[in-house]
């Protein structure tokens, strides 16, 4: 298999506004960003994915950008910027920048001109179509709620929007604009960054007037020729998120001899708990099976063809630990059980702000505390098709992207260390307790488990090519999987749930060290009589392949 420097990494995501504030405005920023580069490095990850920080009016937190060649007020100067990527050099931490070309701020220049007639020069670099029977073209909605389409009287035309109305969607089909981003992105390759998490990128090739949004017949055209024209010229890392991408579609954007990206991330296992054919907030519970089942295809699929990006949580998901684990009993258990099975996996791990000491959900207990632009539309079109602000409430608190946005918690001061002001979003009031620094204190903390798995990733080529094998596929509640290479096999076994769990494998191993493990009490594992607490986990190595009973 192709080796690549990214397929060794592990990534870490940082939600500049969330992360550390420098200056006492409330507002995390690049500044505070620098100053924890020494916290990331003893982390030991090799990547930062940098949530937005372009000029952007904020009606989507930075997703909605005014002007991609300027850093936002707030988060500081593009000077500050060309220092976050020499200091992150510094310590080997290539730093990737969010592109987010899907749409652009209707206060970026180009709609601003668009906007103004039918006949000005950049009207072709947005959607627009005329009114239908005197309403919208067609029936496509925002992901945000609504309708896709938002009127614009002056010019008597719709332009579309399949996120805010904030954010008219990109005209993919014109060739001047596509050039446009290419010269943009090309600004950003020559400082030296290290590559492109690509927004919503699977959107691009639309077809709006067939009702075609993802997966259009010219994606992959447009992919490639973004990659010739720009980070294919670079050893850069590119990975495009794709909501709706099946393991055959991932294909075709990872596949080595294709020269589109190096990875997407895939979201099959974040729809498991919500009802099949609806939306996020429609809740139903997880099954294990049907997680196991759902990773190990994508594991088998993209074996030997292409490659997976590995992810439990980011800005958009809510905390894993919360959301699959239990957050109060068996909190730091369930988080490293969560750490381990992804990160034993094929495929480059990232790791979200705070991930690595376990923070978790928060609980809104009216809607004027929340921040987010999806929330708060789907809380108004919800009461206005009559549901209760109480199960409304419910499936914010538990799905909501606030969730994994409230600030960093970096000690037990006032405002976790995030701020010395009022921060944008509440911090977790768990902050006493959940925070760096007792978690660096401490030998047994998620932070440590996170620490020793990068670090055997970097030596250990088993857990970065090694094949995947699942076991025990019917099992409700044990998730157990090989990984071999090069005649060496590593088992890890977990106990995904909150009852004991007596596992009996048939191979006579009785006296093995665990790699990694929870358990604060198994220094050995006997395979043939295994009584795992909850949530335990723990990688062996082997001598052989083996089955379960
Ligand atoms: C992606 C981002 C999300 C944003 C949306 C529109 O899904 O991750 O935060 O709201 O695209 O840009
Ligand atoms: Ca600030």
């Amino acid at each position: 298999m192709d080796k690549k420097w990214w397929k060794n990494a592990v990534v870490y995501q940082i939600y500049p506004r969330s992360f550390q504030d420098s200056n006492g405005d409330g507002v995390g920023d690049i500044q505070g960003i620098i100053q924890r580069l020494d916290y990331l490095e003893q982390l030991g990850i090799n990547v930062i994915w940098l949530s937005p920080v372009y000029e952007s009016p904020n009606d989507d937190n930075g997703y909605d950008i005014s002007d991609y060649y300027a850093i936002m007020d707030e988060f500081g100067t593009m000077e500050d910027m060309d220092r976050l990527i020499v200091e992150a050099k510094k310590r080997s931490i290539h730093l990737v920048m969010d592109l987010v070309v899907n749409h652009t701020s209707d206060e970026h220049a180009w709609f601003i001109e668009a906007k103004k007639s039918k006949q000005n020069p950049y009207r072709e670099y947005y959607i627009w179509r005329d009114p239908r029977d005197g309403g919208v073209p067609n029936g496509l909605g925002s992901v945000f709620s609504g309708s896709a389409w938002e009127y614009d009287e002056e010019t008597d035309q719709y332009f579309m929007h399949l996120f805010s109305k904030r954010q008219p969607d990109l005209n993919w089909e014109n060739k001047q604009m596509r050039y446009e981003i290419y010269d943009m992105m090309n600004f950003w390759l020559e400082k030296g960054i290290g590559g492109f998490r690509l927004d919503v990128i699977e959107l691009v090739g639309k077809l709006p007037d067939r009702e075609i949004t993802a997966h259009g017949p010219q994606l992959h055209e447009y992919l490639q020729e973004m990659n010739r024209e720009t980070f294919g010229k670079y050893d850069v890392m590119t990975v495009g998120e794709t909501n709706s991408a099946t393991p055959q579609q991932a294909k075709l954007f990872s596949g080595a001899e294709r020269n589109e990206l190096s990875m997407v991330f895939q979201f099959e296992h974040m729809v498991l708990d919500q009802q099949p054919g609806k939306s996020k907030w429609d809740l139903r519970p997880l099954s294990v099976v049907e997680l196991k089942q759902v990773l190990s295809t994508w594991q088998m699929e993209l074996q030997n063809e292409g490659w997976n990006s590995l992810f439990w949580n980011n800005h958009d998901q809510p905390r894993i630990v919360s959301r699959w684990g239990n957050d109060q009993k068996y909190r730091v258990e369930s988080a490293k059980m969560f750490a381990i099975l992804l990160h034993m996996m094929k495929g480059t791990p990232y790791i979200y702000q705070g991930e690595e000491i376990g923070m978790t959900n928060i609980v809104l207990t009216d809607i004027s505390q929340a921040d987010d632009v999806e929330t708060k539309n789907m809380y108004q079109e919800r009461l206005a098709e009559g549901y209760s602000e109480e199960a409304i409430l419910a499936a914010i608190n538990t799905k909501g992207r606030d969730n994994a946005r409230t600030p960093m918690q970096w000690d037990d001061s006032k405002e976790a260390g995030f701020t010395t002001g009022h921060p944008w979003l509440p911090v977790n009031p768990n902050y006493t307790t959940i925070n760096v620094e007792k978690a660096l204190t401490d030998q047994d903390s998620i932070f440590y488990c996170y620490q020793k798995l990068i670090q055997l990733r970097k030596v250990n080529p088993i857990m970065v090519y090694g094949n995947y094998q699942l076991l025990a596929e019917e099992d409700a509640s044990l998730f157990a999987y090989t990984r071999t290479f090069q005649g060496e096999t590593w088992l890890i076994v977990a106990n995904f749930s909150e009852q004991v769990n007596e596992v009996q494998f048939t191979e006579v191993a009785t006296d093995l060290e665990p790699i990694i493990s929870n358990s604060t009490t198994h220094k050995r594992y006997d395979l043939q009589q295994l009584r795992l607490a909850p949530y335990e986990t723990f990688v062996v190595k082997l001598d052989s392949s083996l089955y379960v009973k």
